[in-house]
């Protein structure tokens, strides 16, 4: 058995029988014919919790590399490995003056896994700049290309979710505009640190820099205290159920989602009135002081304990608001 500690950001002690790195998609394909199942693959393993150990092999992807498609006065079509940091990439992005992914900066993870999630932060979301996924059919061994509109990508939801285990990512191409200019810019906390620093007409660089400072404020850095990012969704709850709740809490937040009659409510607002926020058990591990969607590991917490908090906090929050909480995490 192997330690997967330094595989994922959880830092839960939890054994797995073997873990392989992949430097290549050949060994991969050379691997996975003599592997038994269960097999499981991570990037960073920074959307994972392990409550058990995991009897099988763990591929840690570790493909990188980064080329331009194609490209035209104003537009570039950029392909990445999926081993490739997702964070280092978005700065990549930046520094050549590719705009479309600044609001991403620093979200822990890599390439491949953000298409899985969808993942989206101060107002914007991959999907808004994904051209396509390159994935291997785990059960065919096929390379199968998928446009944006086959990725059936919703809020933290994509076609990859929903066929978990199904298929292995091998790249991401993306479309990103070649200005310097900065379009997504109105997300509340983005806008009033940006007001903050006198900035009015961002560069693609001074947003990434405000994402990367509000980040650091609020989101634990996982090198240091051990968590997964929003442990849960923010739910979507249908307007009139939140003209109900106003009505005691007039103060809870609310953002406009695509369908009209439903709106999407911060569970951190919620976590935060039942008084979870900040909250510790033996010292080990609870839910962070500066951010209530994130449960963190200090020390030597086990998966299983962190999965009975957010259990807890499930059923607490269904009792005071009649909301379904959905882990936004992988539970292994
Ligand atoms: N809030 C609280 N208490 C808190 C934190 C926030 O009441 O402890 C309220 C604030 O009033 C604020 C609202 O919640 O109005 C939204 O807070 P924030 O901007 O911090 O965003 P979030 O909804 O908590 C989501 C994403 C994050 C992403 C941020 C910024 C999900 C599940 N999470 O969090 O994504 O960085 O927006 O766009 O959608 C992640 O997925 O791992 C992640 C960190």
């Amino acid at each position: 058995m192997q330690n997967l500690k330094n595989y994922h950001t959880f830092g839960i002690d939890a054994q797995a029988k073997n873990i392989i790195a992949l430097h290549s998609l050949n060994t991969l394909l050379e691997e996975l014919p003599k592997t038994e199942k269960p097999f499981l693959c991570l990037g960073q393993g920074s959307n994972v919790l392990f409550c058990k150990d995991f009897l099988g092999t763990v591929f840690v992807n570790q493909i990188k590399g980064i080329s331009i498609v194609e490209e035209t006065q104003d537009t570039v079509w950029v392909k990445a490995q999926s081993g490739e940091i997702w964070h280092d990439f978005v700065m990549h992005c930046v520094e050549k003056g590719w705009a479309g992914m600044e609001n991403l900066a620093l979200i822990p993870g890599t390439v491949g896994a953000a298409p899985v999630q969808n993942i989206g932060a101060y107002g914007v979301e991959l999907k808004d700049s994904l051209a396509q996924v390159e994935a291997i059919n785990l059960d065919t061994l096929q390379i199968e290309l998928f446009d944006n509109s086959l990725c059936a990508f919703a809020y933290r939801d994509s076609f990859f979710k929903q066929n978990s285990g199904k298929y292995f990512i091998v790249s991401v191409t993306f479309t990103l505009q070649k200005t310097q200019k900065a379009q997504h810019y109105y997300y509340r906390a983005l806008q009033s640190y940006l007001h903050e620093q006198n900035i009015i007409n961002p560069s693609i660089q001074e947003v990434a820099n405000a994402v990367i400072a509000i980040r650091q404020s609020k989101l634990p850095d996982p090198k240091k205290i051990g968590n997964a990012g929003s442990f849960f969704k923010n739910p979507i709850v249908s307007k009139m159920h939140y003209k109900q709740l106003q009505k005691t809490y007039p103060n809870m937040p609310c953002f406009e989602v695509e369908q009209a009659e439903y709106i999407k409510v911060p569970a951190a607002f919620l976590i935060e009135t039942l008084g979870y926020k900040g909250k510790t058990i033996d010292g080990r591990y609870g839910v962070h002081a500066q951010q209530a969607l994130v449960l963190v590991n200090y020390k030597n917490a086990t998966g299983a304990e962190i999965y009975a908090l957010s259990q807890e906090i499930i059923q607490a929050v269904k009792k005071a608001f009649q909301i379904d909480l959905e882990r936004e995490i992988n539970v292994l």
